[in-house]
C-alpha cells in the first residue's frame, strides 16, 4: 500500500461523516414522552404527569410523577414520596436538579403568621435522588423542657406541653445531646444553606427559609442505561413492565435499534480507527 493511500481513504470519507452529522442533528420527536406545562413548571423527561386517568403506560422514572392539579385557578405541580407531598418550584433539566418545598410549608398553603409546622422527615427512600451539596439540616425538638444553647426557640410553636427548638445541623460536629431537655419529638428537614444566610434571625424567619425548600439532583434509574444509552427514554406499562421509548417512536424491552445515522457514524469511526492505525504504521516503519 502506498503511504497516501490511507489519507486518499480519509478524503473520500469525509462527505460521509458530513452526512452523518446532518442526519444525527434531526430532532426526535419521542411521542410518548409529551412535555407538559404544568404552573410554571414543564414537567418533561424523566418526571411526568399523573394525572391521565386513561393512562396505561408512562415515559419517566418511577417515581417521578407529578401530580399537577388545580388549586383555585392555578395548577399546583406536586410530587410524592415516603408518603408526603411536595410542591416542585421549578426543575432544571441541564443540571439534573428539582427544587422543592415540603407542601405543609411551602409557598402554596396559607400559613397562619408566618409560623409553620415540619410534620415529617423527608423520606427519599429508594429514588434515584440525591440532596445538592448545598444542603443543609434542620432539626425541630418540641415539647421540651427548655432551649439548649446551641439551639434557637421558635416561640410562635412552643405549647403548653413545652417549648420548640431548632438546631442546624451541621455535618462536621457530633450528634449533640437533647436528652437531658426531654423533648417529645423530633422532625429532620433540609433547606438550602444560602437561605439561613440570607434570613439570619431563624427565630423569627424560619418560615422563609422553609418555604424555599430544597434541591435534589437526580441520577440514572437503575436498569434504565441500556436504553438510554441507545437515545431512548424509560418507561412502563401497566401490561408488559418496563418500557425503552425510542426516538422513532417504537418502543423496546431492552435498548433501540441504531438508527441509519448511528450505524454511519460507528461504521465511520471504525474506518477513521483502521486508517489512523495505517498512518501511525507507516510513520514507525
Ligand atoms: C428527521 O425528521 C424528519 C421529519 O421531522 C423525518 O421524516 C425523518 O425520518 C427524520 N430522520 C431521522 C434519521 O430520524
Ligand atoms: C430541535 O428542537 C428544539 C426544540 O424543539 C429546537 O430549539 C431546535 O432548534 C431543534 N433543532 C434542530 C436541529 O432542528
Ligand atoms: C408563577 O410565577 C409567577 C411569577 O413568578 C408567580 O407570581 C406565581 O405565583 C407562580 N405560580 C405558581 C403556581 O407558583
Ligand atoms: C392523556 O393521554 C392521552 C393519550 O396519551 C393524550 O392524548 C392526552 O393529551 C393526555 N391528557 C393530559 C391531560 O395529559
Ligand atoms: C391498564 O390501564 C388501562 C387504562 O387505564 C386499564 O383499563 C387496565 O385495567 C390497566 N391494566 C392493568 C393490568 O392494570
Ligand atoms: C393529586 O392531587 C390532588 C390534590 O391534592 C388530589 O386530590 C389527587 O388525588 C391527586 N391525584 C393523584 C393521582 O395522586
Ligand atoms: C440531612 O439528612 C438526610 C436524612 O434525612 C441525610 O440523608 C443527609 O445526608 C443530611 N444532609 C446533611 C448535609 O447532613
Ligand atoms: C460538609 O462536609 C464536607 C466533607 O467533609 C465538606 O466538603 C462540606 O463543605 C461540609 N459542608 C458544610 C455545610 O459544612
Ligand atoms: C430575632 O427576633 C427576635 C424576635 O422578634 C428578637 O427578639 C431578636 O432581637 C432578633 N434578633 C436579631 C439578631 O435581630
Ligand atoms: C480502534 O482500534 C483500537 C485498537 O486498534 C481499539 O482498541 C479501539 O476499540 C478501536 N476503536 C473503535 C471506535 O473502533
Amino acid at each position: 500500500m502506498s503511504p497516501l493511500s490511507p489519507i486518499l481513504l480519509l478524503l473520500l470519507l469525509l462527505p460521509l461523516f458530513f452526512i452523518t452529522m446532518l442526519a444525527q442533528s434531526n430532532n426526535s420527536t419521542y411521542p410518548y414522552c409529551p412535555s407538559i406545562n404544568c404552573g410554571n413548571v414543564t414537567v418533561s423527561y424523566p418526571f411526568w404527569t399523573i394525572n391521565n386517568e386513561s393512562l396505561s403506560q408512562f415515559c419517566g422514572y418511577d417515581g417521578f410523577g407529578i401530580n399537577c392539579s388545580y388549586n383555585g385557578n392555578q395548577r399546583i405541580p406536586q410530587i410524592s414520596f415516603g408518603g408526603d407531598s411536595y410542591y416542585v418550584q421549578s426543575i432544571n433539566y441541564e443540571l439534573g436538579t428539582i427544587f422543592l418545598a415540603d407542601y405543609d410549608v411551602s409557598p402554596v398553603v396559607v400559613i397562619p403568621n408566618n409560623c409553620p409546622r415540619v410534620r415529617h422527615n423527608i423520606n427519599l427512600g429508594t429514588l434515584p435522588l440525591d440532596f445538592t451539596t448545598s444542603s443543609v439540616n434542620l432539626s425541630f425538638h418540641f415539647d421540651c423542657d427548655e432551649c439548649p444553647s446551641f439551639a434557637t426557640e421558635i416561640s410562635c410553636l412552643d405549647r403548653d406541653a413545652g417549648k420548640a427548638c431548632l438546631e442546624v445541623m451541621s455535618n462536621s460536629t457530633e450528634e449533640k445531646d437533647w436528652d437531658v431537655y426531654s423533648c417529645d419529638q423530633e422532625v429532620v428537614t433540609t433547606v438550602f444553606g444560602s437561605n439561613i444566610d440570607r434570613f439570619p434571625n431563624l427565630s423569627t424567619n424560619f418560615g422563609r427559609v422553609l418555604e424555599k425548600g430544597f434541591g435534589l439532583r437526580w441520577k440514572k434509574m437503575d436498569g434504565c442505561d441500556k436504553c438510554e444509552e441507545s437515545e431512548g427514554r424509560c418507561g412502563r406499562s401497566n401490561t408488559t413492565g418496563f418500557v425503552c421509548f425510542c426516538s422513532d417512536g417504537t418502543t423496546s424491552k431492552g435498548g433501540c435499534k441504531g438508527t441509519i445515522a448511528t450505524t454511519l457514524s460507528s461504521v465511520f469511526s471504525l474506518l477513521v480507527n483502521i486508517s489512523s492505525s495505517l498512518i501511525y504504521q507507516l510513520m514507525v516503519v
